[in-house]
């Protein structure tokens, strides 16, 4: 199955400030485990490297709403994350951390080396001074009144009660979150890597997959998302970023560099370099060599993602790395999109959400049930949504009526008729295969064969619910392949024709516990227990059973004794799932009123007449074109179409929204609006959005697909 090779894989470090979720495992770390469990079968070189990603405002963040120290935070979630991980079947070879002495070495001697290269340009900016607490002030430090809802506890960043994206200097009121005390402009020098510099070797790179030109990947091997976001950044025209913050906890920038006092390196150059200093701790601890892992062009990278982390996994942090020189670019950033919980955004701070580690204490013995029902729904091309009664659903029927019960019938009978032995089959022996044609073992063998160079390919294409299908696919053919056999009934006046039924059957049952293990760790061990198998290392398990195959030997030979069985899966009943609905919602309940001390709606406006609201000329779009405005983090440029015309629009989402993302959505447009300006670009009208309590915001969308142009009153 094509050329053995080396393949490092990475998982995005997860920020150490609150526990696993669901969202997590279907984003990023499920699908890197799949692969990466799948090639270690079929016998390649593969590390799978990740940590927990312990800087940035998201750990201060929450370090201050919890009264503890960030230093504190990271332990917390670092340790829950570890067992979490385990405990769900996540097989990395090294989960790092990058509070540790390597990582900040690691990133230090990174920007040491741009530096000194002059990759980075120095500029002055005037940033928000906390005078009593000596300090800058990320923007989340901020707080003051929203111009636009007069939320008088808006963030720097972002009003949560209307969702508006806001910057600090749009407050009104500003204080500061440290002391509470008013802060002041003060001018600050920072490290800037010049991203448009860049520009050309990432537009060639990404849209003809080539490097100086020499093909390095295929870009129609990338996911469209993907290249979509990438796309829409490069046109929009790439800008210089900082790369240092004014921060008390992160990567000190190095002494040695003048004016490196008190500032910190910026997570997302820190963060990414944390895959390096991953590799190195393993290859400390092995006695290996870790740039083989990075800088051998005979390695493939792979980053395992969510859609928000593409822009610095696509575009900067390829930019740092090849300002650095040396290093491999990654062969493909295969990111899923985002999965949604019961009809709504998964969110922290909402407690809306489904914990991993919940769920293991909850559930013992059915990790793999949870693993499912992910990889079932996984948000490989487009968000996906989880709900309990689906994950009871395919439990009850994917699992236990399909996998568990062939698993069982199997056995059982092999018990019945043979005292659980695999009963001798020479190649001659036939059987009615799944469509009622006489087909020989070996025949029916290679058919097998087939399928699993199927699940290579869906595989290698990151198409891991294709995968998963077409490995159940085959445990529905060895029930097929009982059901018209009828052993049952055979036995009593032709028992010759019941061994090679259950010579096949047992094969069957072989190769699912080889074939299910990248999917589902746990149900492959207990597979191994039932047959009496060695559950041995997982590496060339795959391989092994293609030899097998091809050699015309079988994996379970004739006279191995199975061993005891159980039932695979149990059924879940109804008012275990009904436990889960009702502890969710109500946890959701209290997390709202207890966390904010405002209700999640703003106030009434005041009234108007009906004359007022017949005045406003509502339609229905669709988007069909959209782009960033340079220079302008929160405007997209938009096409809407109405129908009639055309109409640009400029909105304020783009740090909700990719363009990539939003081509073909409908909207609801107040098509009246005078015209008004927006950085240069005539904006035609609005697109009318909810703002969630969450600050998120969401489309509007009536109840059915309606044509543009129609009028809504
Ligand atoms: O979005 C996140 O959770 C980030 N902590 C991901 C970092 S990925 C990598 F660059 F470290
Ligand atoms: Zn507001």
């Amino acid at each position: 199955m094509g050329t053995p090779k080396r393949t490092l894989v990475t998982s995005a470090l997860p920020y150490a400030n609150g526990p696993l979720h669901i969202g997590h495992l279907a984003g990023a770390y499920l699908n890197a485990d799949i692969y990466v469990r799948w090639l270690r079968g079929i016998g390649e070189e593969v590390l799978f490297v990740c940590g927990s990603d312990e800087h940035g405002a998201a750990i201060t963040v929450r370090a201050l709403k919890e009264g503890m120290s960030p230093k504190q935070i990271v332990d917390k979630y670092h340790h829950l994350f570890q067992s979490t991980f385990a405990a769900i079947g996540i097989s990395f070879d090294v989960y790092d951390r990058t509070s540790s002495e390597l990582h900040h070495q690691t990133s230090q001697d990174f920007f040491r080396k741009l530096y000194q290269d002059g990759a980075f340009i120095e500029r002055e900016s005037e940033q928000y001074f906390d005078e009593e607490a000596q300090s800058f002030l990320a923007d989340r430090y901020i707080m003051g009144t929203c111009p636009r809802c007069s939320n008088p506890d808006a963030y720097g960043d972002q009003c949560e009660r209307c969702g508006s994206t806001l910057s600090p200097t749009e407050l009104i009121e500003p204080r500061s979150t440290l002391s509470g005390s008013k802060p002041v402009m003060r001018s600050t020098r920072h490290w800037y890597l010049p991203l448009e510099n860049h520009e050309t070797w990432l537009r060639e790179w990404i849209t003809d997959g080539t490097i100086d030109g020499v093909v390095h990947h295929y870009p129609a091997d990338w996911k469209n998302h993907v290249l979509g976001q990438c796309k829409s950044w490069l046109d929009a025209g790439l800008q210089p970023r900082a790369m240092t913050r004014d921060l008390d906890w992160g990567v000190d920038v190095p002494q040695e560099i003048p004016g490196s006092a008190g500032k910190k390196l910026y997570v997302w150059m820190d963060a990414p370099i944390g895959y390096i200093s991953a590799t190195r701790k393993w290859a400390n601890e092995h006695g290996k060599d870790w740039e083989s892992w990075w800088k051998n062009p005979e390695t493939s990278i792979i980053h395992f993602i969510g859609k928000d982390n593409i822009v610095f996994h696509c575009l900067i942090f390829p930019a740092i790395l090849k300002a650095h020189g040396g290093y491999n670019l990654p062969i493909n950033v295969p990111a899923n999109q985002f999965m949604n919980l019961e009809g709504n955004k998964i969110s922290t701070s909402r407690n809306w959400a489904v914990w991993v580690d919940e769920f293991v204490r909850d559930f013992p013995g059915m990790e793999d049930s949870l693993r499912y029902n992910m990889i079932r729904n996984m948000p490989e091309q487009r968000d996906s949504e989880f709900t309990w009664k689906n994950f009871q659903e395919t439990h009850n029927s994917e699992l236990v009526n399909n996998l568990a019960n062939f698993v069982n019938r199997v056995l059982v009978l092999t018990r019945k008729y043979y005292n659980g032995a695999v009963p001798p089959a020479d190649f001659k022996d036939t059987f009615l295969d799944q469509d009622s044609n006489q087909t020989t073992i070996q025949s029916w063998m290679n058919d097998l064969a087939g399928r699993i160079r199927q699940v290579d390919i869906s595989i290698r294409q990151f198409s891991f619910r294709e995968a998963m299908q077409q490995v159940m696919e085959i445990s529905s053919v060895g029930n097929q392949i009982l059901q018209i056999n009828e052993p049952w009934k055979a036995i009593k006046n032709d028992p010759d024709s019941v061994r090679p039924v259950m010579f096949i059957s047992l094969q069957i049952v072989v190769a699912i516990s080889r074939l299910i293990r990248p999917f589902l760790p746990f149900t492959a061990d207990r597979l191994d227990k039932f047959l009496a198998l060695d559950s041995g290392k997982e590496q060339d398990r795959i391989k092994q059973l293609l030899d097998a195959i091809e050699h015309k030997g079988p994996l379970l030979k004739s006279g191995h004794q199975t061993g005891d069985s159980g039932h695979l899966f149990d059924r879940i009943p109804d008012e275990v799932i009904d436990e889960q609905i009702t502890r969710l919602h109500g946890r959701d309940a209290t997390s709202i009123t207890s966390e904010s001390t405002e209700p999640p709606f703003s106030p009434q406006k005041e009234t108007i007449q009906y004359d007022q609201f017949t005045g406003l000329d509502i339609r229905s779009g669709v988007i069909v074109h959209g782009e960033k405005v340079p220079k302008a983090d929160r405007l997209l440029k938009l096409e809407v179409d109405l129908g009639f015309e055309r109409r640009t629009i400029v909105s304020g989402i783009a740090e909700h929204f990719s363009p990539s993302e939003i081509i073909g959505q409908q909207v609801v447009v107040l098509s009246n609006l005078a015209p008004r300006t927006l950085k240069g670009i005539e904006s035609q009208g609005m697109i009318l959005m909810a703002s969630l309590p969450d600050g998120t915001l969401e489309f509007i969308l009536p109840g059915s697909p309606i044509p543009p142009g129609c009028v809504i009153s």
